[in-house]
């Protein structure tokens, strides 16, 4: 366990979604865990006028909300007394010298600060400057954090403007910039994996994979996000931040040691060998839809009628739109280990089912027996089961030879396993001081320059999308982009799971 200093952490916009669903109920958590160091503070911090004790009733609420069945009241008293409330009105001119006076008492407030700003994007630079302006960013006496929510920038230029703003206040080593699937125990799981394994290094390259995809797949729709997702779409949402990080962390070189540095400039480098998707040709190498009406699971396991995206947008208002819920994406790593190997990208809405997973196929093996016999599969699931998946062939017992395949599955998660969100992971990373789940501007910017001119070509391309139907498998169309004709999008790991061709 890392030793935390006594510190401060304010939130900023601690009354929004992510505060009342992610953050005061992750950090009462670490809370209930012994893992907030005894001299720590809380100051939430927002527009309007509210007394500590309306506040912290509100934050009872948040807890009640998550925690059904109750929780520690000892635990409850003990967060309570750390949580204060700072109202920073924008009208008020003073608001942040205001602010300033209040964290000055030491007897409350330990001075190591870690801001969390958990406010629209075009707050975060302004956010910045005025804590600037008020010394409450000076490193002289004692650490000074800044964690900026996702996402960093809408492009490449944007990411670039506030790096420049927020760079004039704070050094590299003060800025935390999250992209909350790092927090994840089983993306973190797949260094490990590759790393503490002897078995996989020595096929972890173009000679024995023959592909590899990257899902994110979900049964919900857009629901009351619909202006945000239709200004953001799959791509931008979630492509260009988490399956980026995901596709890295699967195919970068070993990292020296485990320090953050030496992690980052492995995917670093990886990102950065990337090839640009060649926006000439663009089909055979991206594809998008939108849902259409149709039927989803509920997680009751009943079906539910659903609206279709454009039906959605219209109900707001909204009358045509080319953003899209489903993209796929091939891409080509262009470096020794992993030329010519396809990774397929793909993240959608409304699917028939929610999973997000890597699974690796690997090539013909050497010697075909018969035609039933089937290429090897090795999976990663990440949610909503935490597990690694081996498909091997195997000889059917009997006179003939012939092959069936044997499947070796093992859930990660044990039923005494901490189960850690990845929120909780952050905030105790943000306190420690330990950027390594955090990204380097050169990640983002990286990941930006790849996708921006499919974003633009996208953007530029009016013509009708193509529509798949709420709850159903990949579009047909989407095996455009496969590189072979063999290939297919995998679907559901579970055990004796389904296998389909798209
Ligand atoms: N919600 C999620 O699950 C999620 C997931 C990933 C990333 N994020 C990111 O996390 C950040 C916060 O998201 P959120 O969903 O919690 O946002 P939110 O609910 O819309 O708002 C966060 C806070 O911002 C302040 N705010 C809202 N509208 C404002 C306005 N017009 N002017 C000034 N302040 C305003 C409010 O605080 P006061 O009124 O108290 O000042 C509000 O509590 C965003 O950057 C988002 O992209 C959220």
């Amino acid at each position: 366990m890392k030793k935390i200093d006594p510190c401060t952490l304010v939130l900023f916009g601690a009354s929004g979604n992510l505060s009342r669903v992610k953050l005061m109920p992750g950090l009462f958590r670490l809370d209930a865990a012994g893992r907030l160091p005894d001299h720590m503070a809380i100051l939430s911090v927002g527009r309007g006028d509210v007394s500590r004790e309306a506040w912290q009733a509100d934050i009872k609420v948040m807890l009640d909300t998550k925690f059904k069945n109750g929780y520690d009241e000892a635990v409850f008293k003990r967060f309570m007394a750390r949580n204060h409330y700072h109202a920073n009105p924008p009208t008020d001119p003073d608001a942040f010298k205001k602010m300033q006076a209040k964290l000055a008492d030491e007897s409350v407030f330990p001075q190591n600060l870690a801001y969390f700003l958990s406010v629209r994007p075009t707050d975060f630079a302004p956010i910045v400057e005025q804590l600037s302006g008020v010394g409450l960013l000076d490193e002289t006496n004692h650490w000074r954090r800044v964690l900026i929510e996702k996402p960093f920038g809408t492009d490449l230029p944007s990411a670039q403007a506030l790096q420049a703003s927020i760079t004039k206040h704070l050094k590299e080593s003060q800025i935390y910039r999250i992209d909350h699937y790092l927090g994840k125990s089983a993306l973190q799981n797949i260094m490990l994996t590759r790393f503490a394994n002897t078995m996989f290094e020595p096929i972890w390259n173009n000679q024995y994979i023959d592909h590899v995809q990257i899902t994110n797949n979900e049964t919900l729709g857009v629901g009351d996000r619909t202006e945000f997702y239709n200004n953001t779409g799959a791509l931008r949402d979630m492509v260009q931040s988490h399956l980026l990080q995901t596709l890295a962390l699967v195919a970068m070189e070993k990292p020296q040691d485990l320090s953050p540095e030496s992690i980052r400039a492995e995917k670093v480098k990886l990102l950065q060998s990337i090839e640009p998707i060649p926006v000439d040709d663009l089909n055979k190498h991206v594809f998008r839809a939108q849902y259409a009406a149709g039927r989803v699971c509920v997680g009751d396991g009943h079906g539910e009628n659903v609206h279709g995206y454009l039906d959605e947008l219209a109900s707001v208002g909204v009358t045509e739109s080319v953003t899209e819920t489903y993209a796929a994406l091939k891409l080509f790593i262009d470096n020794p280990r992993w030329k010519g190997v396809p990774f397929y990208v793909r993240t959608a809405k409304r699917m028939h089912e929610g999973n997000t997973a890597i699974s690796i196929r690997f090539k013909k093996a050497p010697m075909q027996l018969n035609d039933e016999q089937h290429q090897n599969w090795l999976m990663l699931n990440i949610q909503p089961r935490e597990c690694i998946k081996m498909e091997i062939e195997s000889k059917i017992p009997g006179l003939d030879i012939a092959t069936r395949t044997l499947s070796i599955d093992s859930p990660q998660r044990q039923a005494t396993d901490e189960s850690i969100d990845s929120y909780e992971s952050l905030l105790l990373n943000l306190m420690e001081g330990d950027p390594s789940l955090y990204l380097h501007i050169s990640e983002v910017e990286a990941q930006w320059r790849l996708m921006d001119p499919i974003v633009k070509a996208w953007a530029a391309d009016k013509s009708p999308v193509h529509q798949y139907i709420a709850g159903s498998r990949d579009p047909a169309e989407s095996s455009v982009i496969f590189e072979s004709e063999d290939q297919f999008w995998r679907y559901s790991i579970e055990l004796n799971g389904d296998k389909h061709q798209s």
